[in-house]
């Protein structure tokens, strides 16, 4: 067999005149009848080979035979390409190599999509032959990159002292709020593992056992419905670290995410990052992970709508709700625009409409102008909903939202909650249309500040809105008995154009203080003993004040890799419905291996049931 040389990546014309051997697959085949052109393509680049029927007839015969996707190894020498064929894109482009000896190793089938356009084939079709589909450069640089930031990852954290701890897979149900992927026990008949959710509980002991700094790349599973940046199976770099508080933990993994970005992209983050309170990101953003690319902040207009004559407003002031709003140039827009396709875009997010009014110069003369000249002052409403509004409050209306001549404002009227729902990703989807910002800029912030619990209004109770085992601050515990609503947490999340890509907090160290959350959450003794009970008496035993963060890798290199569809950043992701169409998992067991684990099916019962009535 012919042994390789060089990656299809490497020649250069300072390589002119060298023997070489490459190894790779056919991507493309031009037939020029007296010349034979392959491209041959390897994980690091594309080569052009050529075959000559005067100097290598035999050889030459033999590569007219060739096709897509073969296998092949090839034995020539360097040579500058002929003038006016060089390819000032490829790397490679100004060389070929002129083919002296050639191996066949593998033939292929036609592969179900062509490979060079696959970004315009059907995805179920690319994930059930996903080896086609890695084969791409574009896969094989994401791929890479996650490689290469895994490694800078493991790097960094082992300079600082940091241990990589593996935690067990087959483990005990933790809270980080979702659903749990159940494993049977065979050996305990009718028991169940749970796969991790996250290692929280572990890596927490693993501080009660004095490893001070631990860090891991980890495998969590959450079995809920698959989204654009949601798998059920995802990667966390996992971090906990003793004797520390929140700026710690900030800072170590704003240093880590600037030399990802610096090596990786070369764009320099600065750190520290900017923080902006849960309070304020809800305020101006209407959700807790802000894209700060643009600025288009949300405002909030009930003052002044409670003194309009649009019953849609004081009707919903009056019930308790709000009246909040964005402001954007309208130039994209027509009437139908908002009232069909943005309307239909918030109803999907649970508001009741969406109201409007255009901003344009005042038609009354007499209004005096602004001394600044540019004068939000000379700005009135008209068409939509400016008829509700007298011209003083139409002025106090366009000076809060700084709006020009020729913006729209656009408002929902509901629940604060439901407000800000829709108004979020409204302000996303205005930003993107018209083209607000630049895609390839990075807007970091740390969201801090997050109240502990949040109320749950169908079970009447509180839940945690990071989970359990975040600590409150100092100052609020005794808070904890007199006003838990307004409790704020140690707890952290990152957030990068909008997606928050890690999350974590200084935990509770204090078993009295733990078990104080757990009634706080309506988790009983008993609950709490038998779902954590393990923990809880770990806590006894000297637990070190500790926190830390998970971040996670998926998001992280979808961010890195400019992609926002995660099953791009993963080799063997599950479509939107959990399946791996490569394997086809999940499928069927057979009856044997219920039985084994004393397990029955419907179908399976079903089948038992009719054949003893069959045999009545
Ligand atoms: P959390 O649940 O916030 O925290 O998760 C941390 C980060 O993991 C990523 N992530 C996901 N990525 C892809 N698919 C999913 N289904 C998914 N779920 C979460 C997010 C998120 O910010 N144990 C705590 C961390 C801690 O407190 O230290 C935890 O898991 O980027
Ligand atoms: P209606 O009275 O339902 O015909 O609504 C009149 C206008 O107010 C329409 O443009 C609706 O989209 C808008 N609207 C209705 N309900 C709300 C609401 N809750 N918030 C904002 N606008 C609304």
């Amino acid at each position: 067999m012919l042994k390789r040389t060089y990656t299809c990546g490497q020649l250069r014309l300072s390589d002119a005149g060298k023997k070489v051997t490459l190894a790779g697959w056919v991507r493309s085949y031009r037939d020029h009848g007296n010349l034979v052109f392959i491209d041959l393509r390897d994980r690091e680049g594309l080569t052009q080979l050529v075959f000559n029927p005067e100097s290598q007839p035999q050889i030459h015969k033999v590569a007219r035979t060739l096709r897509c996707e073969w296998v092949i190894a090839a034995k020539g020498t360097v040579q500058p390409r002929s003038e006016g064929m060089e390819n000032p894109k490829l790397p490679t482009g100004q060389i070929e190599v002129s083919v002296e000896q050639l191996e066949i190793l593998n033939v292929s089938k036609t592969p179900p999509f062509e490979i060079d356009s696959a970004d315009k084939t059907n995805e179920e079709l690319r994930l059930a032959s996903r080896y086609i589909d890695l084969r791409r450069p574009e896969m094989q640089r994401k791929l890479h990159i996650r490689h290469r930031a895994t490694k800078i990852v493991r790097d960094y954290f082992d300079r600082l002292s940091f241990w990589e701890v593996e935690t067990p897979m087959l483990a005990k149900s933790t809270p980080e709020g979702a659903r749990d992927f159940l494993v049977p026990s065979r050996l305990h008949k009718n028991c169940f593992y749970a796969l991790p959710q996250s290692p929280q509980l572990f890596k927490q002991i693993l501080m009660i056992s004095g490893v001070d700094k631990y860090f891991q790349i980890v495998r969590c599973f959450r079995d809920e419905d698959p989204r654009a940046d949601r798998q059920a199976e995802f990667t966390q770099i996992d971090v906990e670290m003793s004797f520390v508080d929140s700026n710690d933990v900030i800072g170590v993994h704003e240093n880590l995410i600037a030399k990802i970005w610096k090596q990786i992209l070369n764009v320099d983050v600065t750190a520290p990052m900017p923080r902006m309170t849960y309070k304020d990101a809800m305020a101006n953003y209407g959700t807790d992970r802000p894209d700060l690319r643009f600025d288009m902040r949300l405002k909030d207009i009930s003052d002044i709508a409670k003194q309009s004559t649009f019953r849609v407003f004081t009707s919903t002031l009056e019930k308790g709700g709000v009246v909040k709003g964005l402001c954007a140039p309208s130039e994209k827009y027509s009437r139908s625009d908002i009232e069909k396709t943005l309307t239909n875009f918030v109803a999907d997010y649970g508001a009741k409409g969406l109201a409007w009014t255009k901003v344009r110069p005042s038609s009354d003369v007499h209004r005096p102008t602004s001394h600044e000249g540019r004068g939000t002052r000379d700005m009135e409403l008209s068409g939509g909903s400016a008829k509700f509004f007298s011209p003083e409050l139409q002025r106090q209306i366009v000076e809060r939202f700084e709006a020009e001549n020729d913006d729209m404002l656009l408002f929902v009227a509901d629940k604060e909650q439901i407000a800000n729902k829709a108004l979020a990703p409204l302000r996303c989807k205005l930003a993107k249309d018209l083209r607000l910002y630049d895609e390839k800029n990075f807007e970091f912030v740390w969201v801090v500040g997050f109240p502990l619990f949040e109320w749950n209004e169908d079970e009447k109770r509180y839940d945690s809105l990071h989970h359990p085992f975040t600590a409150p601050v100092q100052e609020d515990l005794d808070k904890l008995e007199t006003d838990p609503a307004n409790v704020c947490s140690q707890a952290y999340d990152i957030v990068v154009n909008g997606c928050e890509i890690g999350g974590g907090s200084i935990r509770i160290h204090d078993p009295k203080v733990q078990r104080k959350i757990f009634d706080l959450l309506n988790i009983s003794k008993q609950q709490a003993q038998q779902q954590f009970g393990f923990f809880l008496r770990a806590l006894e035993y000297g637990a070190p004040p500790h926190g830390g963060i998970a971040i996670g890798l998926d998001r992280l290199i979808m961010m890195l890799t400019g992609t926002d569809n995660i099953r791009d950043v993963i080799a063997f992701p599950k479509t939107q419905r959990g399946q791996c169409l490569l394997t086809d998992a999940p499928s069927e067991v057979d009856a044997k291996q219920l039985e084994d684990l004393n397990l029955r099916t419907q179908k399976h019962l079903r089948a038992i049931e009719q054949k003893s009535n069959e045999e009545k």
